[in-house]
């Protein structure tokens, strides 16, 4: 960080010296010093924030690297061995790279398993799977968006087709048991009968548990695992791919790699009919024509290259540790605040986040996200199951993931569950004075006064300094 601050300093005299030419070769520091600034305050942030959101990490130097590198430049439209542009001999090597190590990841046999690596993220990796199996207004279910679910699984509201999932397909969702917090199997079973959706979607947003993919299964399974692939690589949970014809995955969460998307599609033999004859599967060509032409122009070939490169990351005992970490934090987490009165939807954890309810104390998700905001705590507001409002609801899901990328262990994990308490207790405290949930501002001046005691805690600044400074 402090190499950083240097640059910049070096960037303002160099920034000044406007007689020479521009070549294109300048640093940002110096080619773009506004932007610059702010890129040194988005680090500062991240740096000296508690960041919680369970869906964010922290990707490595040498993958961001290839990000940012002239693989930005190259067009190459198609795919390897078969492009629309000349000079993708490289890219062709990049591309093929990324493949073998996303089934060498999740320890997939190329005979059975086939992935596209060009998805620009996971939205646009669900949509095409979507176009490459549905025809217009075919049926799909997926986890309800305020129980837990994405967008992209078909949400819409009482009054408005909200994602594309709803506006090009019908959709039905599926829920969670109000009483238990866990996935309502027998209700999705039932409604799937009724509805006969040709596509399911397992996989979710906002769950602490673990799915049962084995019950899920029908017509054709996508197991969207966005939030979970890190887990999956290193076999902490169990994988949907035995149970799937389709899954796709982000690439940024817990895999900790540059943002974008990854498709992994069946191949090989479907079924055998009754007169034993093999039916194949036929997805490689479905997804192939959906991620392009269909929906994607070229390929993102610095992002595929960022992307190889944490991919073989994840196949090394290091990740494997850090998994094991996250998952154990959850638990502490979990843990520190069962211990505090906290009440967690469906009571614990079993992956990488928590889903605190925060109603029993009298205060709603928002709130807490406002006060844990002002204390560099970053987490987000969330649904609990039987909520009514998705603007003031009554959850806040913390995610492990990011804090442990920055080294935290368990006892980190229970003074972070601290500092969250004493935020709470504020939030609490606010609302008695303010009244009216909404009141954003006046809620801020009364947190103002607070942060002083938050931050001169003695343990509080040790704390921060001795952990977080290791950035
Ligand atoms: C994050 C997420 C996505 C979408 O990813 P983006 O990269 O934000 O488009 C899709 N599905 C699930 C389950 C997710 O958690
Ligand atoms: C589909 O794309 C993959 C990934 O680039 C490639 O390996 C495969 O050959 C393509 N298959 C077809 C049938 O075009």
């Amino acid at each position: 960080y402090d190499s950083v601050r240097g640059q910049q300093s070096h960037a303002a005299t160099r920034a000044v010296d406007e007689d020479r030419p521009w070549t294109g070769q300048e640093s940002l520091a110096e080619d773009d010093p506004e932007m610059w600034d702010l890129l040194l305050k988005e680090k500062d942030r991240q740096c000296r924030g508690l960041e919680l959101i369970a869906s964010e990490n922290f990707c490595s130097r040498a993958a961001l690297e290839a990000q940012g590198s002239c693989l930005n430049n190259k067009y190459s439209e198609g795919y390897p061995g078969r492009r629309y542009y000349g000079g993708a001999e490289v890219v062709d090597q990049i591309e093929l790279l990324c493949q073998k190590r996303a089934l060498d990841s999740f320890d997939l046999d190329p005979a059975l398993w086939g992935v596209n690596v060009q998805p620009y993220s996971g939205s646009p990796a669900n949509f095409a799977v979507y176009t490459a199996v549905l025809k217009p207004h075919d049926r799909i279910m997926g986890l309800d968006l305020p129980d837990g679910g994405h967008l992209t699984h078909g949400y819409m509201s009482d009054v408005k087709r909200i994602s594309a999932t709803s506006i090009y397909f019908e959709s039905m969702p599926y829920k969670l048991n109000t009483a238990t917090g866990l996935i309502d199997y027998d209700q999705m079973e039932m409604t799937a009968k009724l509805f006969r959706p040709k596509l399911i979607i397992a996989g979710t947003s906002a769950y602490a548990r673990l799915i049962d993919y084995a019950r899920i299964k029908k017509a054709y399974m996508l197991a969207d695992m966005a939030h979970i692939s890190g887990l999956v690589a290193t076999k902490a949970i169990p994988s949907p791919f035995e149970h799937s014809d389709l899954v796709t995955t982000t690439t940024h969460k817990s895999l900790r790699g540059v943002r974008a998307g990854l498709i992994f599609y069946r191949k090989g033999v479907r079924s055998v009919d009754k007169k034993g004859k093999e039916i194949m599967y036929d997805l490689e060509d479905k997804v192939n024509f959906s991620v392009f032409p269909s929906l994607q122009g070229g390929p993102h070939n610095h992002a595929i290259a960022g992307v190889a490169v944490a991919l073989r990351q994840t196949q090394s005992p290091m990740f494997k540790e850090y998994i094991s970490q996250v998952l154990m934090n959850a638990k502490s987490m979990a843990a520190a605040l069962l211990s505090k009165g906290y009440t967690l939807v469906s009571d614990g954890t079993d992956n990488h986040l928590v889903l605190v309810d925060l109603r029993p104390k009298g205060i709603d998700g928002a709130r807490a996200e406002r006060v844990l905001e002002l204390v560099s705590i970053t987490a987000n507001k969330n649904t609990c199951p039987g909520d009514k409002s998705a603007l003031t609801p009554g959850g806040l899901r913390l995610g492990a993931p990011a804090l442990t990328s920055r080294q935290f262990k368990e006892a980190d994990f229970v003074q972070v569950v601290e500092l969250m308490d004493e935020g709470f207790k504020i939030a609490l405290d606010v609302k008695k004075k303010t009244g009216k949930p909404s009141a954003r501002g006046e809620a801020d001046n009364h947190v103002a006064w607070y942060l002083a005691r938050i931050w001169s805690s003695a343990f509080c600044l040790f704390f921060l300094f001795v952990k977080l400074c290791r950035c």
